[in-house]
């Protein structure tokens, strides 16, 4: 396949940038030509960020599965598509060509509407990182239901939550998931979360450990069997470009997690646009994103991207480090792999090995490495640069969040220059501006603020599933006429990007967001517990670790037992990703008279600041805070 949109020179990204700019409208409809429609568009664009209202592509009708597989068949129909690699390495691997994945798509495509899925219906897929997975969401959007994947390490009372936000019909789920020494029993977990959500109307249930399940009888149904009778064809529903495509919920700074929504036309353009140019993705070439389809950045770069470009995708059931810390190294000499996408906490995790586990690993064939879901730290930019690229592959530091669908800010591997730990520029259609607290734009270069975009782009969010007005609430209405990101960024003398890091009460642990709030709810759930506040420290691999401060109804109970309890109901009520690494008890909070939580000293206490923690006088009672760095952890 060829890219005519692909950028391959500097000059030709300002080119591209100015235009998109300037005539936005053109420059994407031209994008838009390279793609499959059923009927093209009557209107590039329409959009307002007051309600907020975007609308790429109006009128046209397509179905993203026939750009990801159908339009392949021809010329790449033996190329594979997926290579897939099991956690264990003592397991085949398995490879899928394009025209075996079209096959498999349509037939479960074909299963799902004989168990009754229609189109516009809502679909949980819960499930380990098998080709399965893919598949699942493929045969969803064939069908025009909407898929929402719930990552595998959620607890049952997270998977219900959303359940019943998306009001859920249909599961697509595994007896349990393979995950290092692990066998999480998925099923299991799935029995659990229904038994508060009886509008559930089926389960299929694929066997991957083959860990005894129950299956509810009218319910329950096995994926071999509804497969067995069922046709290779399955004709691609008729999509209109703003129908849902997915949700997917994610963390805010408020209450529970939100439903975040896009749509067929833009998500699948953003996605592929941003594939081909940041990754400069060459016919025939292998991309290893190891991020959980659970995620977005699975979403667009394990899928949709790669898979709307006709390129081979590289899935990885397993950990880095298992069965030991060689494993990433192990997969791309073996299969050869020329494009490494990961995340800065699994290569400073990686980093902490040595480079004993590299040896013997050829890593040869890389040719562009990237970065996404947390800043990067220098040291570990370095240790990516030497160790893994051997200092001849660049390295592209990716931005963007799962509001946005797709890469917004990063450089173009071997196009646009690096600089260790910026993002540095914009794609062509994303337009940032740097506000400071009041909202006034900050011009020109050498200036630092919080980052929004005051331009829609074609993969941007369309609503919060559910609530429109929790989408405009949460990020159209803190700054008049932006989309606010929720991140602090700086911009050099040379106009690059660096984000600093989130300025709202959300944390990135490991590369994962995760909202204080909602750890802080979890924490007073547990019985002995009248109160708690969370804040991030600064972690050696975590990025990010969770400080939380903890008050006892029986001061009396401050032990271990009491900490493994509390760590216990965390698991429960949301999963063990917001475990909290530190619990401190403490006798009060420093709250304002007005009984608000000063967050920024407890913060500062955390990150180890005694000295400058800023002025308690307004304090309720000032001697707390004595009494807290005291105790620090
Ligand atoms: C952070 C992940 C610095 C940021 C794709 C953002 C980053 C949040 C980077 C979104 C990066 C992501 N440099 N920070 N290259 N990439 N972030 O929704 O704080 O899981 O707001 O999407 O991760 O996380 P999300």
């Amino acid at each position: 396949m060829s890219y005519p949109y692909q950028i391959r020179s500097l000059e030709q990204y300002h080119h591209q940038y100015k235009q998109s700019i300037e005539d936005p409208e053109t420059f994407w409809s031209g994008i838009a030509e390279n793609f499959y429609w059923q009927k093209k568009w009557d209107k590039v664009l329409n959009w307002n960020f007051t309600e907020p209202s975007v609308k790429w592509f109006s009128g046209a009708k397509l179905n993203i599965t026939e750009n990801c597989l159908d339009r392949h068949l021809d010329i790449l129909g033996d190329q594979p598509a997926i290579i897939w690699e099991p956690n264990n390495p003592a397991e085949q691997n398995r490879i899928l060509t394009y025209k075996e994945l079209h096959q498999r798509v349509c037939r479960f495509a074909n299963a799902l509407k004989n168990n009754g899925v229609k189109k516009g219906d809502r679909v949980c897929i819960y499930m380990g990182m098998i080709p399965e997975l893919a598949i699942a969401v493929l045969a969803c959007a064939r069908i025009g239901a909407i898929h929402s994947v719930v990552f595998g390490g959620f607890s049952a009372q997270s998977i219900s939550d959303r359940l019943q936000d998306a009001k859920v019909d249909y599961i697509v789920t595994c007896d349990g998931a393979f995950r290092g020494a692990k066998d999480i029993p998925l099923k299991k977990i799935i029995d659990e979360a229904l038994l508060s959500c009886a509008f559930v109307k089926k389960v299929i249930v694929y066997e991957r450990t083959k860990i005894p399940v129950v299956m509810q009888p009218g319910r329950d149904v096995w994926w071999h069997d509804e497969i067995k009778n069922v046709s290779d064809e399955c004709a691609a529903e008729t999509m209109d470009a703003e129908d849902m495509l997915f949700i997917l919920y994610t963390s805010g700074s408020t209450g529970k997690p939100k439903g975040v929504v896009h749509t067929c036309a833009g998500y699948m353009i953003w996605a592929n646009y941003t594939f081909v140019n940041v990754f400069q993705y060459q016919s025939k070439q292998i991309h290893f994103c190891t991020a959980d389809i659970g995620w977005i950045t699975g979403h667009s770069y394990i899928i949709y991207g790669p898979l709307s470009a006709g390129a081979t995708t590289l899935m990885f059931e397993g950990i880095p480090t298992y069965p030991d810390a060689g494993r990433f190294w192990e997969i791309t000499d073996k299969h050869k792999v020329d494009i490494l996408y990961t995340a800065p906490t699994a290569i400073r995790s990686l980093m902490s090995y040595g480079t004993q586990p590299l040896q013997n690993k050829d890593l040869s064939s890389l040719k562009i490495l990237g970065t996404v879901g947390e800043p990067i730290n220098e040291e570990a930019w370095h240790w990516y640069d030497e160790n893994i690229g051997h200092k001849k592959c660049p390295i592209v530091d990716t931005w963007w969040q799962t509001e946005t669908g797709g890469i917004m800010i990063s450089n173009l591997a071997g196009v646009t220059p690096s600089k260790p730990s910026y993002a540095t520029l914009p794609l062509p259609g994303v337009q940032p501006v740097l506000v400071d607290e009041k909202g006034n734009e900050i011009e020109g270069n050498d200036a630092s603020g919080n980052l929004c975009i005051k331009f829609p782009w074609p993969g941007i969010l369309r609503t919060t599933y559910g609530d429109h007005e929790r989408c405009r609430l949460n990020y159209f209405a803190t700054y008049n006429n932006l989309y606010f990101t929720g991140d602090g960024c700086l911009r050099d003398a040379d106009g690059n990007y660096r984000i600093t890091g989130r300025v709202d009460d959300v944390l990135n642990v490991s590369g994962h967001r995760i909202g204080t709030a909602e750890v802080e709810n979890a924490i007073n759930m547990h019985s002995g517990v009248v109160e708690s506040a969370v804040v991030g420290f600064p972690h050696d691999i975590k990025g990010q670790g969770i400080y939380a401060y903890v008050i006892l109804s029986n001061s009396a109970d401050n032990t271990d037992t009491t900490r493994n309890g509390i760590l216990q109901t965390v698991t429960k009520v949301i999963g063990a990703i917001a475990k909290p690494d530190k619990i401190q008890f403490v006798s009060g909070l420093p709250k304002t008279r007005s009984g608000k939580i000063m967050r920024r000293i407890l913060r500062k206490i955390a990150e180890g600041e005694m000295q400058n923690i800023g002025d308690t006088t307004t304090l309720l009672d000032p001697a707390v805070v004595e009494e807290i760095k005291n105790g620090k952890l």
